[in-house]
C-alpha cells in the first residue's frame, strides 16, 4: 500500500483525551524519564484505593514483578460502586440477543445483580477469596455479573470460551482446581438454540473432581440433564439473595483472573493477572485508545471467553464508567447488515472487532454499511491479527465514511491491555500499521542478543520494561512463565519480555507487527498451538505422526493444515479425514478443525528428529522450496510431499 498518511479528523481530535503527538511525546518522555512517577500519578488519579500502596514497582524478584504492593482495592468497586453517585441511571450494559431482544442494564441495576450473585456464591456455595470459579458462559449479561461477582468476593475466575469441548473444559477445570462452574443451559445463535450445559456434564462425568457445584443460568429454556445435589438454578436461587453485599478489600497483587491460552507445547497456559495493575491499564487504555467520553456507546464484538472480551467488553468500559454493548449473536445474521443495524440502533460511537470479521463483513456485504446511519461512529478498532490493507481500506472508507480513526491495537492475553496502537486524536495513521507503543509502554524490536534490528527488517517484538497489566505467572507453573516469556531475548544482559511476535520498524518509527515467530497459528484471531492440535490428532488410532502448520486463508487469516502419517497408509480416505476432525472437535472444539489434511508417508525431519515446519508451511502455500534441505534425515521426502499437496 502507498505510504499515504491519515491524519486524525480535526473535528474529533479537538476534544480527544490525547489530541496531538506533542501530548503523546510529553507523556511518553515522562515515562522514559521517571517510570515510577508516571505510573504513580495515574494509579493515584484513577484507582479508588481502600488502602494506599507502598511501592509503585518492585523489581527485586524479576521477572515476578509487583505493582502497587500492599495497596488495597476492589475491582467491582472500581467498575460499579464508585460510579453509583452520578451514574446509577446510566446504562452500563446494553445487551442485544441473537433474536434482537434488547436489555438495558443501568449501573444501579448492575450493582444489584452483581451483589446478589456475590451473596449467592459466598453464602450458598462457600466461595471464598482465592477460590477458582470457572465460567462456561454464552454472551449474556449474567456472564458479566459472574465476572464482577467473583472480583467482588475475591474469587479468581477462569473463563473457558464456549466453543471449547468438554475435554478442553475439563483440562482447564482440573489445572485450576476450580470449586464451582457457572454456566447456562445454552443460548441462541443464528436463530437457533445451542447448548452448553451438556458440555459441562460431559466434562464432569470423567473428572473435574474439585467441582462442588454447577450454577446454571436459564437462557434458551431447552431441556437439560439435571444432576441433583450438584446442579443449581441461578434463576431460582438468586431470588432469595440481598442486593447489598460489601466488597472484599483485595491486595494489589492478588490474582484477579486466569485465562488459558495456547503456547508452543500441547498444554495450554493459565495466564494469571493481578488486580491493581490490570484494572488500571484497562481503564487508561479505554480512555486513551477508544477516547471514551460521556454519552458514548461502545461496542466490542469479541467473546468474553477471550482476553479482548475481558478487558474491552467488561473491565475497561465499566472501570471507565462507559456504556458497553454485549451481543449474543453473530454479525452476519439474519443478514450481512446486522452489525451496522446494531451500530445505528444503539448509537454506537466506538466499534471494535477483528480483521477476520471485517473481511467477512466486507465479503458478504460490501455496500451494507451504506444502508444504515453510522454517523455517530468516531473510532473503529481492530485486534487479534495483522489487518490486511484491502480490509483496512474498506473499514476506513465504507464503515467509517473516511471520518473515523482506525486503531489497530496490538496486544496479547499476557499483556492484559493494548501495547501498541494509534491514538485516535493524535496519531497520523499509516494503514494496517499498529504505529507506536502507548505512553508508559517501552518496546523495542531487537535481535536475540539485544541489538536493535535495523530499520525495515524483521526482529523480535519485545517489551523491555515491566508494565502494570502484565501477566504475573502461569498458574501452578512459574518455571514455564520464566521460560516462555523471558527466555529468548536479552537487553543489556537482562532477560526482557518477548511477545512471540515478529515486527518491523520504519524510518519514521512506526511499528508493523509481522506475526508469530513461534509455533502458534492465528485462526480468525484466535491463538492455536500447533502442538495442541497435533496432540489431538494423535489421539486418533490410525495416526502414527502428524505436523500441523498455518496456511493463509481469505477470511480466517490463517487456517490449519495438517500433514498426517498413517500407521496403515491403505486406510487413507476422505472419511478418515472427517473422523480425524471429529477427534479434534472432541479434544479441543470446532475452532481447531483442520481446513485441509494430506496423508503423507513421512514428515520432513532433521537428523535430530525436529520437524522442519518452515518447509511444510511453504509446501502448504504452494511455494517453491528454497530452503536448504540437505540437513534433513531424508531430503527426498520434500518432493514426495510436494506432489501430494499439489494433487490435493
Ligand atoms: C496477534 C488478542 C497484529 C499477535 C488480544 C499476538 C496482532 C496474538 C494484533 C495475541 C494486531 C493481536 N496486529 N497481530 N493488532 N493483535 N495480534 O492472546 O500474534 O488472543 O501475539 O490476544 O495475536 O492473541 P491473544
Amino acid at each position: 500500500m502507498s505510504e499515504k498518511i491519515f491524519n486524525p479528523n480535526p473535528e474529533f481530535a479537538k476534544d480527544a483525551k490525547i489530541n496531538s503527538m506533542e501530548q503523546y511525546w510529553e507523556l511518553q518522555n515522562r515515562a522514559i524519564e521517571d517510570y515510577e512517577g508516571f505510573w504513580k500519578d495515574f494509579a493515584d488519579e484513577k484507582i479508588d484505593w481502600i488502602e494506599p500502596y507502598d511501592n509503585v514497582l518492585d523489581e527485586s524478584n524479576a521477572p515476578f514483578y509487583k505493582w502497587f504492593s500492599n495497596g488495597k482495592l476492589n475491582v467491582s468497586n472500581q467498575c460499579i460502586d464508585r460510579h453509583l453517585a452520578d451514574k446509577a441511571e446510566q446504562n452500563a450494559i446494553v445487551f442485544e440477543g441473537d433474536k434482537g431482544d434488547v436489555q438495558h442494564i443501568t449501573y444501579g441495576q448492575l450493582s444489584e445483580r452483581v451483589n446478589e450473585l456475590s451473596n449467592l456464591l459466598k453464602n450458598k456455595f462457600g466461595v471464598k477469596k482465592g477460590d477458582r470459579v470457572v465460567l462456561y458462559m454464552p454472551m449474556i449479561p449474567e456472564a458479566a455479573y459472574a465476572m464482577l461477582a467473583c472480583t467482588r468476593i475475591g474469587a479468581i475466575h477462569s473463563i473457558v470460551f464456549g466453543g471449547f469441548s468438554s475435554e478442553a473444559l475439563r483440562d482447564r477445570i482440573e489445572d485450576a482446581e476450580a470449586k464451582i462452574v457457572i454456566t447456562a443451559d445454552g443460548a441462541f445463535r443464528k436463530g437457533k438454540p445451542y447448548m452448553l450445559k451438556n458440555v459441562v456434564d460431559d466434562a464432569l462425568d470423567a473428572g473435574g473432581d474439585s467441582i462442588e457445584a454447577v450454577l446454571v443460568v436459564k437462557r434458551n429454556n431447552e431441556e437439560i440433564k439435571w444432576v441433583e445435589g450438584r446442579d443449581h438454578s441461578y434463576n431460582e436461587l438468586i431470588e432469595a439473595e440481598s442486593t447489598e453485599c460489601p466488597f472484599e478489600p483485595m491486595e494489589s497483587e492478588d490474582p484477579l483472573f486466569l485465562l488459558y491460552t495456547s503456547g508452543s507445547t500441547g498444554k495450554p497456559k493459565g495466564v494469571q493477572h493481578a488486580t491493581a495493575g490490570y484494572i488500571l491499564w484497562a481503564q487508561m487504555t479505554m480512555e486513551w485508545v477508544f477516547d471514551l467520553r460521556k454519552d458514548d456507546v461502545y461496542w466490542c464484538t469479541a467473546d468474553i471467553g477471550w482476553i479482548t472480551g475481558h478487558t474491552y467488553i467488561v473491565y475497561g468500559p465499566l472501570a471507565a464508567g462507559g456504556t458497553t454493548v454485549m451481543f449474543e449473536g453473530v454479525p452476519t445474521y439474519p443478514d450481512a447488515g446486522r452489525a451496522w443495524k446494531m451500530v445505528q440502533d444503539h448509537n454506537v460511537t466506538q466499534f471494535y472487532t477483528a480483521p477476520t470479521a471485517i473481511r467477512l463483513l466486507h465479503k458478504t456485504g460490501e455496500d451494507e454499511p451504506k444502508k444504515y446511519d453510522l454517523s455517530k461512529l468516531r473510532v473503529l478498532g481492530t485486534v487479534g491479527e495483522p489487518i490486511d490493507p484491502p480490509a483496512w481500506k474498506w473499514y476506513y472508507e465504507v464503515v467509517g465514511n473516511s471520518k473515523c480513526a482506525i486503531v489497530d491495537t496490538y496486544w496479547q492475553t499476557e499483556t492484559g491491555g493494548h501495547m501498541i496502537s494509534p491514538l485516535p486524536g493524535a496519531t497520523p495513521i499509516k494503514p494496517a500499521c499498529a504505529t507506536f507503543a502507548l505512553p508508559g509502554i517501552i518496546t523495542e524490536i531487537i535481535e536475540e542478543d539485544g541489538t536493535p534490528t535495523p530499520i525495515g527488517e524483521k526482529g523480535f517484538m519485545c517489551i523491555t520494561r515491566p508494565w502494570p497489566s502484565m501477566i504475573r505467572t502461569i498458574w501452578n507453573d512459574p518455571n514455564r512463565f520464566v521460560k516462555s516469556y523471558f527466555g529468548d531475548c536479552k537487553k543489556d544482559g537482562e532477560a526482557v519480555y518477548f511477545t512471540g511476535d515478529g515486527a518491523m520498524i520504519d524510518e519514521d518509527g512506526y511499528i508493523t507487527i509481522t506475526g508469530r515467530t513461534d509455533d502458534v497459528i492465528n485462526v480468525s484471531g484466535h491463538r492455536m498451538g500447533t502442538a495442541e492440535v497435533e496432540a489431538a490428532i494423535k489421539k486418533h488410532d490410525s495416526v502414527a505422526a502428524v505436523a500441523v502448520v498455518g496456511k493463509p486463508h481469505e477470511i480466517k487469516g490463517e487456517g490449519i493444515f495438517a500433514y498426517i502419517v498413517l500407521k496403515d497408509p491403505s486406510e487413507a480416505s476422505e472419511d478418515l479425514k472427517i473422523a480425524i476432525n471429529k477427534v479434534i472437535k472432541k479434544e479441543i472444539g470446532a475452532i481447531a478443525l483442520c481446513d485441509a489434511m494430506v496423508f503423507v508417508p513421512d514428515v520432513p525431519k532433521t537428523r535430530s528428529g525436529k520437524i522442519m515446519r518452515r518447509i511444510l508451511r511453504s509446501l502448504a502455500k504452494g511455494e517453491e522450496i528454497t530452503q536448504d534441505t540437505s540437513t534433513l534425515e531424508d531430503p527426498s521426502i520434500v518432493e514426495v510431499i510436494e506432489k501430494i499437496v499439489k494433487e490435493g
